[in-house]
């Protein structure tokens, strides 16, 4: 028993703090969830100045403690700060009101309370469905929605982001994984790549061509050829050479054209073809050797001024060991 338990002051306070029945009936509900005086009003009933006199008692005395959000006043007890004979205490007083009827009561109002918040946070969706998006993008905008699913990538993989470009994907991914392997075959991407991941240490960037990538067999987790695949001579060659590098079970991920008769648009771009059907597609990866090959049409981005995209994906196949004679 610490000094400040053992002095008889201390003990008379805290027994008056709990010989009311109103400040009872507040720590049991402020024990198990934070709630402002409005809720307090209406569960147990009372007018604001009540609570708000016995809320003052508690804060006043270490019972509860209270936090600003916005412009209300969130009121908590949190077990763990009270002083050990403070505890004690309260455990035995617990335990006794725990049988009182009005206390029932407190637990069904309370409960038709939190039920009423839900309904509005529904009422809220409903009504605002057609202008989430907008709403949201303005006040969180869009970054958290691809910091949350980049973090569903395993923290241990090895990714290769194949004709990396200027290394935008290298360097998100590199928040996510182990290592991220860069590749391309511009000098001049290679440098604003080499710019754009500066100070990520797990970032190697190399110049290799995507039909001989300079990357040994099975050393990657996951690959990705995001707007690479028109600019090949041979795509098929290349989709092998990611399935090559790719450990058994590793996913192979391509965004690319749909094919398209922009002939203009090929040419300004340098481009070597003009899109993939979905079918040539899921063809590419299961000739390499991918299972579960699969290719899906991507909505077009709004004011996305480009021939639309798609998106496939295949798992690399299980080498079958060659038979020695
Ligand atoms: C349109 S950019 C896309 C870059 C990046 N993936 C992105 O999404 O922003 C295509 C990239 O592929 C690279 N590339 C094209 N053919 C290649 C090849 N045969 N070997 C290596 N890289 C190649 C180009 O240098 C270029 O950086």
């Amino acid at each position: 028993m610490n000094k400040v338990d053992s002095l008889p002051g201390s003990l008379l306070s805290r027994m008056s703090t709990l010989a009311d029945a109103t400040r009872l009936r507040l720590l049991r509900l402020l024990e198990r969830r934070e709630l402002g005086v409005v809720d307090l009003c209406d569960v147990l009933q009372l007018p604001q100045s009540t609570i708000s006199r016995h809320l003052k008692v508690l804060a006043g005395r270490g019972w509860v403690r209270s936090s600003r959000r916005a412009t209300t006043h969130l009121y908590r007890m949190t077990l763990d700060q009270l002083d050990p004979g403070a505890r004690r205490l309260w455990l035995l007083a617990r335990d006794q009101i725990g049988g009182w009827a009005t206390i029932g009561q407190d637990e069904l109002r309370l409960a038709r309370r939190l039920r009423r918040r839900q309904d509005r946070a529904q009422a809220f969706f409903a009504g605002a469905a057609a202008e989430w998006e907008k709403l949201r993008r303005e006040l969180y905008g869009d970054d958290f929605v691809r910091a949350a699913m980049l973090s569903l990538l395993p923290s241990h993989y090895v990714v290769a982001d194949l004709g990396c470009g200027t290394g935008q994907a290298a360097a998100e991914l590199a928040g996510a994984v182990r290592r991220v392997i860069a590749v391309d075959n511009s000098p001049a991407m290679l440098r604003a790549a080499r710019k754009r991941t500066a100070g990520r240490r797990n970032v190697e960037i190399r110049r290799s061509d995507l039909s001989a990538l300079s990357l040994e067999s099975g050393s990657c987790d996951a690959a990705i050829l995001l707007l690479a695949l028109t600019y090949v001579a041979d795509p098929e060659a290349a989709v092998k050479e990611a399935g090559r590098i790719l450990r058994t079970g590793g996913k192979l991920v391509i965004v690319d054209l749909l094919p398209h008769d922009r002939e203009d648009f090929q040419r300004r771009m340098g481009q070597q073809s003009a899109g993939f059907a979905l079918d040539e597609a899921r063809r590419m990866l299961l000739d390499a050797g991918f299972d579960a090959a699969g290719a899906t049409p991507l909505p077009p981005a709004a004011g996305a001024r480009g021939p639309a995209l798609f998106l496939a994906t295949g798992l690399r196949k299980r080498l079958r060991n060659k038979v020695s004679r």
